[in-house]
């Protein structure tokens, strides 16, 4: 008995890390049909043994998407999920059991597609979009209306006629293939970290504090699902219809379908078109069509037993394992990476998988020679995600990480309470040395042109730049009989170091590669601290007072200026002109065309800026001010005392308010 409330608690851990991998970290381990495969089975063991029940356990929910930093709401009705299986047989059987559950009435059933996104609820009062809420744990989720109100296929004011005067539709927020690989092309040449798939991104994005950034990034929605007292008609399609003529983008693929073979025939057809569509989708979603009967079958506590997912098979391809290589970061972070006999995987070619890190290649337990399943479902960056056991050699050893670097030979280090193993050896490991190179001259950093991976490496080598420093000191001449540069290139590459100089001090702080100092922090060091040197100057009390600074990232900006050749790489920055300090721009305030089309009323009083500024913040980004709420109005910037008759109309014609925090958020960060 022992070993299954054993067996029950490993499990319960297992998906707890998982879950917060998933929804919290955006970074998921294993696939979502290895967690449903756990999930299963402990919904299994629970069910076989009730006195082991716990009300916290991960079957009793939906898993959270919560984050810090948002305001967040009750649904009115809970966010459900939906019971999935990967076998067909098993969506004839739901179909079966709904008709059985409804003494063998004729029951329509809407196919549908599954999108792998992030899903969203939206409320509409009198035709206008008034709230946007994440799923978040099922019951309350986070206030997003600003980063959604810059989704443009969401519809703020609703077209066409007869829709309710309340009511809420729910769908999916997803990334289109094109905007997803155009992000992650930038992140790359940035040196940040890599999307695993367009779904993390989606959500990613859409918990972001800065609604201009969400406006860039091409988010899209598709609406599947709507609620309210008054719906026009009593069936789901119908509705569905009626929602696209009100100017939601609803998917033509929906079908209403009479008979098992046509269900079989959407799946057939839908498994091979999937890679035809420009979103993601992960599977198919079969509901039943008729609200009655869909009350008739009603919920069990976590989804409903009108609708079912059927979820596709994520590809995968055996393939042996050649050897592990390990591979030394800018960070000194060293990265397993499985070199594969190559196998064609989804239409491309995969030779290589990272394993990420220790704690990985060990949870999977793989041996030199294995034979390993790759994965890649929605996700462009193949996974690893099992070992093939029956093909395993009796005598071979399980895979070992290093001891030593393999770049600088210097002894390897494991980071305490982190998976990460480093080389120490900082300012001497050369693919350290390279990489801070290569981060100076992103595109996010100082954007100095035609510096790639290869040239910073060969720059390197050939004695030209060991620090970002050297690169203020080349000169044409020194480039331009480099391999693979002539002239012209010479020129570009001097020239854009030349125009690096005026990169503003954010970047330049960025572009340091203090450890822990990404673009979020550098731009708040910025802000706080106004000049390299002050910043140079503080100790942990005066970091740490700087929101969003705790102690570990402010040790780590104290470690860095307290080693002599940083400190000297500043001065030679500095003397060669580099921005050190924070410039304003003309009026001091931000701009962009964040705010276009919309209208504004301001009302109350501010802490952050006067009236007469927050005015021209609206006109530098675009907006309109205006002096009285009406229904043209887009939302009214409150700050405290907005007057009662103010609060009133707003509250009558359903025009949202924004805090002052809000509004300050939904304009680039100066
Ligand atoms: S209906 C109560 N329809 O899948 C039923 N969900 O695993 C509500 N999803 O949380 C969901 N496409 O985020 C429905 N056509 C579709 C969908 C869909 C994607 C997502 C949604 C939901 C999850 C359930």
């Amino acid at each position: 008995m022992d070993s299954v409330k054993q067996q029950i608690e490993t499990l319960r851990e297992a998906l707890n890390r998982h879950n917060y991998n998933y929804y919290v970290l955006n970074q998921p381990e294993i696939s979502d049909k290895e967690f449903d495969m756990l999930l299963k089975e402990l919904e299994k063991l629970e069910r076989d043994h009730p006195e082991f029940d716990d009300p916290l356990s991960p079957t009793h929910r939906v898993g959270s998407d919560l984050t810090k930093g948002f305001v967040q709401v009750l649904h009115e009705r809970p966010m459900l999920s939906l019971g999935n299986t990967y076998s067909v047989e098993e969506v004839d059987e739901f179909v079966d059991r709904a008709r059985g559950g409804l003494d063998g009435e004729k029951v329509q059933i809407v196919g549908e597609l599954k999108f792998d996104g992030t899903s969203i609820s939206l409320l509409y009062e009198d035709g206008r979009l008034v709230q946007a809420v994440t799923r978040g744990d099922g019951v309350r989720g986070d206030v997003v209306t600003a980063n959604v109100l810059t989704i443009r296929s969401i519809p703020t004011q609703l077209i066409g006629e007869g829709w309710p005067r309340r009511f809420e539709i729910r769908g999916e927020i997803v990334m289109p293939w094109k905007e997803f690989e155009r992000l992650n092309d930038e992140r790359k040449r940035a040196g940040e970290p890599l999307f695993a798939n367009p779904r993390n991104a989606a959500s990613g994005t859409l918990k972001m504090q800065n609604p201009a950034e969400v406006a860039r990034r091409g988010l899209d929605a598709y609406l599947y699902y709507l609620l309210g007292d008054e719906l026009p008609f009593d069936n789901h399609y119908d509705n569905m219809q009626a929602a696209r003529s009100w100017g939601f983008k609803v998917p033509e693929a929906m079908r209403v379908m009479d008979t098992i073979e046509e269900v079989d025939a959407f799946i057939q057809r839908w498994d091979v078109e999937r890679r035809e569509l420009p979103v993601a989708i992960d599977g198919l979603v079969f509901k039943v069509n008729s609200l009655r009967q869909q009350l008739n079958l009603g919920y069990t506590a976590k989804s409903p037993r009108w609708a079912i997912a059927y979820k596709f098979q994520a590809e995968r391809a055996l393939t042996p394992l050649r050897f592990v290589s390990f591979e030394v970061g800018r960070t000194g972070v060293i990265t397993p990476v499985a070199n594969l006999e190559p196998v064609l995987l989804s239409g491309t070619i995969v030779k290589r998988a990272s394993l990420h890190n220790d704690d990985i290649i060990r949870s999977l337990d793989i041996h030199e020679g294995d034979h390993l399943y790759v994965e890649k479902g929605g996700e462009i960056i193949p996974k690893i995600t099992g070992v093939d056991l029956g093909a395993r050699q009796p005598d071979s050893r399980p895979v070992e990480f290093i001891k030593v670097c393999p770049a600088c030979g210097s002894e390897l280090v494991r980071v305490p309470g982190e998976a990460a193993i480093v080389c120490p050896n900082t300012y001497g490991c050369p693919p350290q040395i390279i990489g801070r190179i290569e981060h100076y001259v992103g595109r996010r950093m100082m954007d100095i042109d035609g510096i790639g991976d290869e040239t910073a490496a060969m720059l390197y080598e050939r004695g030209l730049v060991k620090t970002p420093a050297d690169l203020y000191r080349l000169r044409v001449e020194d480039l331009m009989h480099l391999e693979g540069l002539g002239q012209k290139s010479a020129e570009r590459i001097i020239a854009g170091v030349e125009a690096s100089k005026r990169a503003p001090l954010e970047r330049v702080i960025f572009a340091l590669s203090i450890p822990y100092v990404g673009e979020t922090v550098a731009k708040r060091l910025a802000k706080s601290c106004r000049s390299i040197p002050a910043l140079m100057s503080m100790d942990a009390e005066a970091l740490t007072a700087i929101d969003d600074i705790g102690p570990r990232i402010a040790a780590s900006i104290i470690d860095f200026f307290g080693v002599e050749s940083n400190r000297e790489i500043v001065a030679q920055l500095a003397d060669a002109g580099v921005t050190m300090e924070l410039e304003e721009s003309a009026s001091g305030l931000p701009e962009s065309n964040a705010l276009e089309g919309k209208t504004i009323v301001i009302s109350g009083t501010f802490l952050h800026h006067s009236r007469d500024e927050y005015k021209e913040m609206i006109e530098l980004n675009g907006g309109k001010n205006a002096g009285s709420i009406s229904k043209k109005t887009s939302f009214v910037l409150a700050g405290d005392n907005m007057g009662p008759a103010k609060l009133e109309k707003a509250q009558k014609l359903g025009v949202a308010i924004v805090t002052e925090d809000e509004f300050l958020a939904m304009l680039p960060q100066v």
